[in-house]
């Protein structure tokens, strides 16, 4: 069995950590490719509520052995927060297997982050604050600090004290704000490598192996889409490529190994944070989303923006990741709702257009074009079988699969761990 990756379909929140969850007792590694702690994935088993948000959700699967590959970046409090969190719940982390290649996140990477979006006033992205852009801007310049530096006391001091210089007189002479010594920061990295030290690996050769002995492995993405640093709404997008091609490139496994792509897409859609989002709804159909959807961020508890399905965004994200399936989720969601609007088109400047604009100014601007598909009322969280939804359910999400560029195989019904609608087996 190769590889599979797992992305958003749309911004992000789309119930990634669900179907992460529901192929999980069929994969024995299950890697984190891209971003960091500002990826937010609630997991619902029985009573349990687990909220992740560096750790790969198929963490909370015996037997999985995760992994945080090269292209993610690491801030190390969180991630020994995150695993005394799970530890103390009973959940064995013992397997965490951590790329050397991975960029850390410092505190001035999260000062920069919170400075600049404070300056950028009117035109700021509303980031998490994470610290994800500088870090990542720090491995494109050819300045940052990866897991192995933690390992050699000499190169890590080097490195943060080259990278602290230009940033100190950012900091201080731009930014008005306090430099930043470099002994703190490497006091502080240097007090989490012990405990780091046994679970750096190389982890493209560990999966190369993996998959060379026919283990299954699957590549979780982070963010989604439309926040990918090249295919998004960019500027108004997270720092790493979060489509199926960085799971190329953010592993080390071979592209062609990759033939498995799931993109999940919520039967609505959400966002959070600034940028352009044709279907948004500011009345009282957008509360209703938000409420009957829960949708507050994981990460940091914003309430999101909501709209209603966008099917060129749909296309789009089956095109640039080569979805061979999709999950569709949160489609209990809609009950209640006497008709559905779908945009299937734009309007832009009076003329009707199927993709989505090359122009951010004409996608700025676009107006959706709806149809419109009569809702139900019955209560479908208890369905387990396609055909026992309510005919309008089905006929809703037969024309979504006809008009989104792949087949929905699966249907996500509601928050917990079975409440899932099966059409199609996700894996062979
Ligand atoms: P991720 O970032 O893609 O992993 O998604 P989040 O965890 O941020 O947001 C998805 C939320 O929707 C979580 O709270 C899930 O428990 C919840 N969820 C997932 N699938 C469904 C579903 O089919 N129905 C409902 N009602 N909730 C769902
Ligand atoms: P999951 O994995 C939704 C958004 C932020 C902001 C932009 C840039 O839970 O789907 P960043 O801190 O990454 O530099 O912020 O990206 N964003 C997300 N939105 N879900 C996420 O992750 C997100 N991760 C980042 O809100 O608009
Ligand atoms: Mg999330």
């Amino acid at each position: 069995m190769p590889a599979v990756v797992i992305v958003g379909a749309q911004w992000g929140d789309e119930g990634k950590g669900k179907a992460t969850d529901l192929i999980s007792d069929r994969i024995d590694y299950v890697v984190k490719f891209n971003g960091g702690n500002n990826a937010g994935h609630t997991v619902v088993i029985g009573e349990e509520k687990y909220a992740l948000h560096l750790l790969p959700s198929g963490i909370l699967t015996a037997g999985v052995t995760p992994v945080i590959s090269n292209g993610v970046v690491i801030d190390p409090e969180v991630l020994m927060e995150e695993l005394d969190g799970l530890t103390a719940r009973g959940i064995d982390v013992s397997r965490l297997v951590v790329s050397s290649h991975a960029h850390i996140i410092t505190g001035y990477h999260r000062t920069l982050d919170r400075v600049t979006e404070r300056f950028l006033g009117k035109r700021q992205i509303g980031t998490t604050g994470r610290g994800i852009g500088p870090t990542y801007a720090d491995k494109i310049n050819r300045v940052g600090i990866r897991v192995q530096d933690l390992f050699d006391e000499g190169i890590l001091r080097q490195k943060v004290e080259g990278a602290l210089e230009a940033k100190n007189h950012l900091l201080v002479k731009i930014y008005n704000r306090r430099a930043i010594g470099a002994d703190e920061i490497v006091d502080e990295l240097l007090s989490y490598a012990d405990r780091l030290r046994p679970m750096v690996q190389d982890t493209g050769l560990l999966l190369h192996r993996a998959l060379e002995e026919g283990k299954t492995v699957l590549c979780e993405g982070g963010q989604a889409t439309m926040l990918d640093v090249d295919h998004g709404t960019y500027p108004f997008v997270t720092s790493s490529n979060a489509t199926s091609g960085g799971a190329s490139t953010g592993t080390g496994i071979a592209p062609w190994r990759l033939d498995k792509i799931i993109g999940i897409v919520k039967a609505y859609t959400t966002r959070v944070g600034a940028g352009p989002f044709p279907t948004e709804l500011e009345d009282e159909f957008g509360e209703f989303l938000r409420n009957n959807g829960h949708e507050f961020g994981t990460t940091t508890g914003r309430p999101r923006r909501t709209g209603w399905y966008d099917a060129p965004i749909a296309r789009y994200s089956a095109r640039i990741n080569g979805v061979t399936d999709f999950v569709l989720t949160k489609l209990d969601v809609l009950t209640g709702l006497e008709k559905i609007p779908v945009c299937v088109a734009y309007d832009v400047d009076g003329q009707r257009v199927e993709d989505i604009p090359w122009s951010q100014s004409d996608f700025h601007h676009a107006t959706p074009i709806y149809e419109y598909f009569p809702g139900w009322s019955e209560d479908i969280t208890g369905v387990r079988r396609f055909e026992d939804l309510p005919q309008n359910a089905q006929d809703y999400v037969i024309a979504l699969e006809g008009m989104s560029g792949s087949r929905i195989s699966a249907i996500g019904v509601g928050p917990g761990r079975d409440a899932i609608v099966t059409r199609h087996a996700l894996l062979d």
